[in-house]
């Protein structure tokens, strides 16, 4: 397998070489004790890194990775699926092999330059292999979708979700419409950094603070331009972030919107696995995990109907060979189907 050194990369992009397949190279490379990888400077870096600046309110060359305003750790869920995807292996490990270009350089070299006792370290926290796991899942959800004859999708709290680029070709061939969606300093970023990804041009970037109901106008515009086509929202590790009354109307506005035959996935944390507060001391949404209280919730919201999976199911159907020997079970998440 070739290996890009020096300035491969870039030499690889102007030739028209596929990113993909660059990152999948790098990544099937696994690094040893002694082998040190090449730094690898991305074209994103100076645009990230001025965005960054932006957001700090500083030039950017104070801008160190340590500073980086990690709006609700979604920088950590890319750096995590970036090492899955280059250290595990067959159905353990994370199919996002391009989040690895959304991290900036230094994240990257950190990740090639994690030695086996803390991988061991990180594999132990039960919520590693749940990541993966819940990739797994949200990809199959895309796919379902696409199959069923949805053609309209929207990736709600995006942070470094990169399906819309990895199913790219996918969603084109079937002309389906694409947006992802966050909060407006993680929405800025987003949009000029995946600029350089295949298929980014069919990808509209909005912005919406879910817990500020105002400021979700564009979200909502985006959902009713769909008329009559049903759509696809999903929000991965999203809800644990969100007021409670802000996600109970959001859920309302939501069901009002989505036209019929539309499909909203997303995961919650179970009520009673922690305070349920934020940092303010506000309430933050969590549910039980009980498909009879969770279809009430739905159906009372305006939805049609709603299917519970629990995370044991999840890890089952996506991570045949995990069990609770490799590590422990994640107890505290669930994802809800809820049909318009
Ligand atoms: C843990 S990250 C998950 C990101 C991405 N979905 C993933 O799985 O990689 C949480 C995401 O929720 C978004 N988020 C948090 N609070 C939000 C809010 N009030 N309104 C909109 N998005 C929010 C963050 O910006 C971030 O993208």
């Amino acid at each position: 397998m070739a290996l890009v050194s020096g300035n491969g990369e870039s030499a690889l992009r102007e030739a028209g070489f596929p990113v993909w397949k660059l990152i999948r190279e790098l990544s099937w490379a696994r690094p040893t004790s002694t082998w040190k990888p090449p730094m690898i400077r991305s074209k994103m870096t100076g645009v990230v890194d001025r965005l960054r600046a932006t957001l700090r309110g500083g030039p950017a060359e104070d801008v160190s990775a340590s500073t980086i305003p990690d709006l609700a750790n979604l920088g950590k869920v890319g750096r995590l699926r970036h090492i899955q995807s280059i250290y595990e292996r067959n159905d353990l490990r994370n199919p996002d092999i391009l989040v690895g270009e959304l991290l900036t350089p230094e994240e990257r070299e950190s990740c090639w330059r994690i030695n086996e006792r803390q991988l061991a370290s990180m594999r132990r926290d039960s919520f590693y292999y749940f990541v993966v796991a819940r990739t797994k899942f949200l990809d199959q959800v895309v796919l379902d979708a696409v199959a069923s004859g949805i053609r309209r999708v929207l990736v709600l709290g995006a942070g470094t979700d990169t399906r819309l680029y990895r199913f790219g070709g996918h969603l084109a061939s079937f002309d389906v419409d694409v947006a992802e969606c966050d909060q407006p300093a993680a929405a800025a970023v987003k949009g000029q950094v995946a600029k350089t990804f295949k298929y980014s041009d069919r990808v509209q970037y909005l912005s919406a603070d879910l817990n500020e109901a105002a400021s979700c106008g564009r979200m909502w515009d985006w959902i009713d331009a769909g008329g009559t086509r049903p759509t696809l929202v999903f929000a991965e590790g999203v809800s644990g972030y969100i007021h409670v009354p802000a996600f109970e109307r959001f859920l309302k506005d939501m069901a009002s919107h989505l036209a019929k035959g539309s499909l909203f996935v997303y995961d919650f944390k179970r009520s009673g696995t922690d305070a349920g507060m934020n940092q303010a001391g506000k309430p933050i949404f969590r549910m039980p995990v009980d498909a009879a209280w969770l279809l009430e919730k739905h159906t009372s919201a305006g939805f049609a109907r709603s299917v519970l999976t629990s995370t044991p199911a999840m890890m089952r159907d996506h991570l045949p060979s995990w069990n609770e020997s490799i590590s422990p079970a994640y107890d505290q998440d669930a994802f809800v189907h809820a049909w318009r």
